[in-house]
């Protein structure tokens, strides 16, 4: 595993950018895994949530080992050795059709403004319900319209930057140039917090890593990217969200089963905790029903004496 951090691949002169050749490369192999050219790190990232279960950060979690100059990853989520690929995909037929455009635009642009100059425009199509930019008491749209108070703004501004597919992007002007956070050059697999436990995310590419698509076509670099590893986009081979409620369902189905064979378990079995502890109250309001009886007839047969 090399951590080589190839810096700049793409030169702004002015509105122009010009493309130099990447060391790096993702290419997508056609009903099968991501090729990744070239030693691009390979990380974890986990969501950070608050107890609310809205992701407020993303922690780094360390290297993950990779071959050495060429590794692949799964795309159709049903790999054993998960985020990699072990051939499944052959075994199980898997049909990975290549959904996305590559060019852009990406769909309806909305476009929000702050008094200052901050604008943020969500690019919709490319949103996968991450959950950065809507907290509980507020939201990226309305911390935009604020964002003449430098606190909102910067807050506005950090949940774009948090934005992993890059849906939300922001310039600091109206007519200025778009404003990106500095990524390293990076695939990252993530992991998000439902309320059901921790579920795997898309792989978050990073850095403008060229991704080119099966027939050769590639897509527009950029710098935040996130790709499917489940297998069950809408828009292969960028995610759209659907992981999410998948393996919500998924754990919401576990948990209920759980719960379940925890209950069949304490009834079929007579020496569970919970079983015994019933049978301990029962026995002590039997006993103290009796002392009551006891006492009330020895009281009664001393009045009678
Ligand atoms: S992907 Fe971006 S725009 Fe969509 S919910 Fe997450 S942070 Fe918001
Ligand atoms: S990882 Fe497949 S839809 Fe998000």
């Amino acid at each position: 595993m090399v951590a080589c951090h190839i810096l700049v691949i793409i030169l702004t002169t002015g509105d122009t950018m010009t493309e130099q050749k990447s060391p790096f490369k993702i290419k997508i192999i056609k009903d099968g895994p991501y090729r990744v050219v070239g030693d691009v790190p390979f990380v974890k990232k986990s969501q950070h949530c608050s107890s609310y279960g809205e992701p407020l950060d993303w922690v780094d979690g360390g290297e993950l080992e990779h071959k050495a100059g060429s590794y692949l990853l799964c795309r159709c989520g049903k790999s054993k050795n998960m985020p990699y690929c072990d051939n499944i995909h052959i075994d199980s037929g898997w049909v990975g059709d290549e959904i996305a455009i590559t060019d852009g635009p990406f769909g309806r642009d909305l476009n929000y403004y702050g008094p200052t100059g901050l604008t943020v425009t969500k690019h919709v199509r490319l949103c996968m319900n991450s959950g950065f930019c809507v907290l509980k008491d507020t939201d990226f749209t309305e911390l935009t319209e604020k964002s003449g108070d430098p606190v909102k703004k910067a807050r506005a501004i950090k949940m774009v930057e948090d934005c992993p597919s890059g849906s939300l992007t922001y310039k600091l002007e109206r007519s200025g140039p778009d404003v990106e956070p500095d990524l390293p050059m990076e695939i990252a697999d993530t992991y998000e917090c439902t309320q059901y436990g921790e579920i795997r995310g898309p792989l978050w590419v990073m850095g403008y890593i060229p991704i080119e698509r099966a027939d050769g076509e590639e897509f527009i670099p950029r710098n935040r990217v996130t790709l499917c590893s489940c297998g069950h986009s809408r828009i292969k081979p960028l995610c759209d969200g659907t992981h999410r409620p998948l393996q919500e369902n998924a754990l919401r189905r576990k948990q209920r089963e759980e719960r379940g064979s925890q209950r069949l378990q304490q009834a079929q079995d007579p020496g569970s905790d919970s079983e015994q502890g019933e049978a301990k109250r029962l026995s002590d309001r039997v006993s103290s029903a009796l002392k009551r009886l006891r006492d009330s007839f020895n009281k009664d047969q001393d009045q009678q004496s």
